[in-house]
């Protein structure tokens, strides 16, 4: 049993709804789960043999969710000056191309998730490439670091170089077979994954929404509507649909567990499909800026809409969840839309988690759920440290946090109910 002494950040709901923020002085964590939130004499007396660690005024908060990232692309994070499709084909095709070498694959994968972890981040949902290795190196990698983890192999049998093609019967074998290995294995959960219609042909999507039929325990991701030249595309590749969504709706892939990335330029009709079928987006905002996509609608949000926050690496340009609740703000600045601290900090915990079905176990702190925890240090460089003391209350001792803080405010990370 161990008890952890701070500012304990708790939601009782969303805060896009009714839902707020409370803190608590401590938690105490025993196998891996929160047993119980409250004063630090109430938990000290309740579990006098607990092992107690004093964090002061840090913050201690659920760990931060990435609802969307690619991993394979950690190596080409920050790369210059292209859009969407420009930026796929010059530079993210050609990284992708080496993970069919387990080494390599693995490399990547543990680099990847050791930057995450040093920015707080305790579960990723993301997507592999389209070799089997990829996914195999990824879920390994998480699983030797006890994470609650999310990944699929990423499918593409058309509109991609010849070497990271499948085809529609691979795409459905290859995924039931790392689904049967991974899915439900440790704290893993394998998500089927078209990269986008673009580079599915309608029979790829098809196949991919029957294994979907056959487990739908299981999460489906794809993109959605991220640039106005992508939906162009897709209009031109797809005459028959009425939308970008109806090409996934068409085949099967959408419905509750369905996570779709961006999902900035939706028409109205995308909107009403989206709540009403219970499905999920996730806005990726350093993305949306950093390759000119759009500036997202948390609209979306207060309308019932599950959302989830990401950084979208390697599109996004940081690994970092706090530097990604910053871009959100500024995003809904130029938009006229000043999100709140304790929104900002809900979609990177809470939210995600929902947006990826997983709110029963992880992203946020209450009893029985599973102890994956950021401690973070709201007073980690000089400039943070002279802008909070004129703080009223705890989220303006936060925010200059969120808008300023990088990995140097990650005092620590615990991991399934441990240290790391
Ligand atoms: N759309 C299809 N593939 C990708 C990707 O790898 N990154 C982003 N940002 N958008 C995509
Ligand atoms: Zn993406």
């Amino acid at each position: 049993m161990d008890i952890l002494l701070g500012q304990v950040l708790r939601f009782d709901g969303d805060p896009f709804a009714e839902g707020r923020a409370h803190i608590d002085e401590a938690v105490a964590v025993d196998g891996g789960r929160i047993v119980a939130t409250g004063t630090k004499d109430a938990l000290r007396a309740a579990h006098p043999g607990a092992r107690v660690t004093d964090y002061g005024r840090c913050l201690i908060s659920a760990g931060f969710v990435d609802a969307h990232v690619h991993y394979p692309q950690t190596a080409i994070i920050a790369s210059w000056g292209k859009r969407l499709i420009d930026w796929l084909d010059t530079y993210t095709f050609p990284e992708e191309m080496r993970f069919g070498d387990p080494a390599y694959a693995r490399d990547i994968a543990d680099r990847y998730l050791d930057l995450t972890l040093a920015n707080g981040t305790t579960t990723v949902c993301s997507y592999a490439t389209i070799h089997p290795e990829s996914v195999d190196a990824f879920f390994a990698a998480a699983g030797a670091r006890d994470l609650r983890a999310f990944a699929g192999k990423t499918c593409m049998d058309r509109n991609a170089p010849n070497r990271l093609r499948d085809t529609a019967q691979s795409a459905y074998d290859d995924s039931k077979r790392l689904l049967d290995a991974w899915h439900g294995r440790d704290r893993l959960s394998y998500v089927i994954t078209p990269r986008f219609s673009p580079t599915s042909t309608p029979e790829q999507l098809a196949a991919l929404g029957a294994l979907w039929r056959e487990h739908p325990d299981c999460l489906m991701q794809t993109h959605l509507s991220e640039q106005t030249d992508e939906i162009a595309w897709v209009r031109d590749l797809f005459p028959q649909s009425r939308d970008y969504l109806d090409t996934y709706e068409a085949q099967g892939l959408l419905g509750e567990g369905a996570v779709f990335g961006h999902a900035i330029h939706l028409t109205d009709r995308e909107r009403a499909r989206l709540i009403e079928a219970g499905a999920s987006v996730v806005h990726c905002p350093t993305s949306n800026t950093f390759i000119g996509s759009g500036l997202f609608d948390m609209g979306l949000a207060r309308a019932g809409l599950r959302v989830g926050l990401a950084t979208d690496t390697g599109g996004g340009s940081s690994f970092s969840m706090l530097r990604t609740m910053a871009a959100a703000y500024e995003v809904g600045q130029l938009r006229g839309d000043p999100l709140h601290p304790s929104q900002l900090w809900w979609l990177a915990t809470q939210g995600s988690a929902r947006a990826l079905r997983a709110e029963a176990s992880i992203g946020n702190i209450a009893p029985g759920m599973e102890a994956d925890l950021v401690v973070v240090d709201l007073a980690s460089t000089p400039a943070i440290e002279q802008a909070t003391p004129r703080a009223t209350d705890v989220w303006g001792e936060v925010f200059p946090t969120i808008m300023m803080g990088d990995d140097r405010a990650i005092r620590a990370v615990w991991v399934n109910g441990r240290p790391r």
